[in-house]
């Protein structure tokens, strides 16, 4: 039943990304604070088997995607049989993952099959990247987007930019394009709990294509068609194998075709990624009872932009995005 995933504006959310785990090998500064966060006892977190459960539930309504996030993903103890589990119900899936552990999933990832694999790197600079991330896997993360390539995945590079930090590197991430078949995609750094977020941190997609436009001309740059509920706006430059795309959701949010939904690695419901009212569906589930009413009743209340937060005074307001979790317990 299609209308149950439907929400007050006629948004039908055919798009799932779960939470596996709240547990990461990189301690990346603009997606969780200094000291960590709480982590949530063993006994409140989903189990495979509820996962998938509750992943089929989804899909009989209609989910047609899903997209495993963290924490990361693959530092789940069962990813493995997570993965394979969830590539039997016959839907599109994905994973954005920071490819620490990537070369030992090649395999899963094609029993599964995955297609395509997003993988967050925000620096070309060993040093840099070993400074955001607080970790040094720097070489490892660059072997293994190498792997990914010749073991033919479609491979996304998530590239979140900070001013002064690494928005000097826009053009060198568009020059791996020139000979490797990725898609770069800048994303405009966004406020969370913990995060240190400020405006002056933030570089516009207005920036970015700017950036571009400065070593390339407006010829050389070819605006491509975005598949329907994109969150990035996509581009190409025209004798480059790879291509790029901008993530503009603090200047331009694209919330008008959302068809996305969360759950968090503790089995809560997330209507956006910055609503803070989230829906428990585990009690429920460990009762034997339906979860259905409680996804439709989630949906139901979700907001037209940015949960409520549609005008860049409440966006910015870090009393109200400080209340959400930090993006380490959201998954992006
Ligand atoms: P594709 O399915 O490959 O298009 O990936 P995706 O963009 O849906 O997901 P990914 O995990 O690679 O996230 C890329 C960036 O988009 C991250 O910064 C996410 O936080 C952000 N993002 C993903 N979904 C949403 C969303 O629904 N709203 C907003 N505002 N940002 C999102
Ligand atoms: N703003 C924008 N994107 C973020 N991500 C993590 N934190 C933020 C933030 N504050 C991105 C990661 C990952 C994706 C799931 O979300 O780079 O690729
Ligand atoms: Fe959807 Fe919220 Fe993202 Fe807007 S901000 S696209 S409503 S998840």
């Amino acid at each position: 039943n299609n209308s149950l995933l439907q929400d007050t504006f006629g948004r039908k959310h055919d798009y799932l990304r779960i939470s596996i785990t709240e547990h990461c090998n990189l301690r990346c500064t603009y997606c969780m604070p200094e000291d960590g966060i709480s982590l949530t006892p063993k006994s409140h977190l989903m189990t495979a088997d509820e996962i998938v459960s509750i992943a089929q539930t989804f899909v009989n309504l209609g989910v047609t995607k899903i997209r495993l996030t963290g924490g990361e993903p693959l530092v789940r103890k069962d990813a493995r049989d997570v993965i394979l589990r969830l590539g039997k119900l016959g839907v599109n899936l994905s994973i954005t993952t920071n490819g620490i552990l990537v070369s030992n999933f090649i395999e899963t990832f094609k029993e599964a099959g995955i297609k395509t694999v997003n993988i967050s790197i925000d620096s070309l600079v060993k040093d840099k990247f070993n400074q955001i991330t607080r970790r040094e896997y720097f070489d490892i993360v660059q072997k293994n987007i190498d792997l990914l390539l010749r073991e033919k995945f479609n491979v996304k590079l998530n590239v979140v930019l900070i001013k002064s930090f690494n928005d000097n590197e826009i053009l060198d991430f568009i020059a791996v394009t020139k000979s490797k078949n990725v898609q770069v995609r800048f994303i405009e750094f966004m406020p969370f709990s913990g995060n240190q977020w400020d405006k002056s941190k933030l570089v516009s997609y207005a920036e970015i294509l700017e950036t571009i436009q400065s070593k390339y001309t407006i010829s050389e740059i070819e605006r491509l068609q975005d598949s329907p509920n994109d969150t990035a706006k996509n581009f190409k430059i025209n004798s480059h194998l790879g291509s790029f795309a901008i993530i503009s959701s603090v200047t331009n949010p694209f919330c008008s075709t959302c068809n996305r939904i969360r759950l968090t690695a503790d089995g809560k419901l997330k209507n956006c990624l910055f609503s803070n009212s989230e829906t428990s569906l585990l009690e429920v589930l460990r009762a034997g009872e339906s979860i259905i009413p409680l996804i439709e009743q989630n949906l139901l209340s979700k907001k037209a932009v940015r949960a409520g937060m549609d005008d860049d005074l409440k966006f910015q307001n870090p009393e109200l995005f400080s209340q959400n979790r930090s993006m380490i317990a959201i998954g992006g």
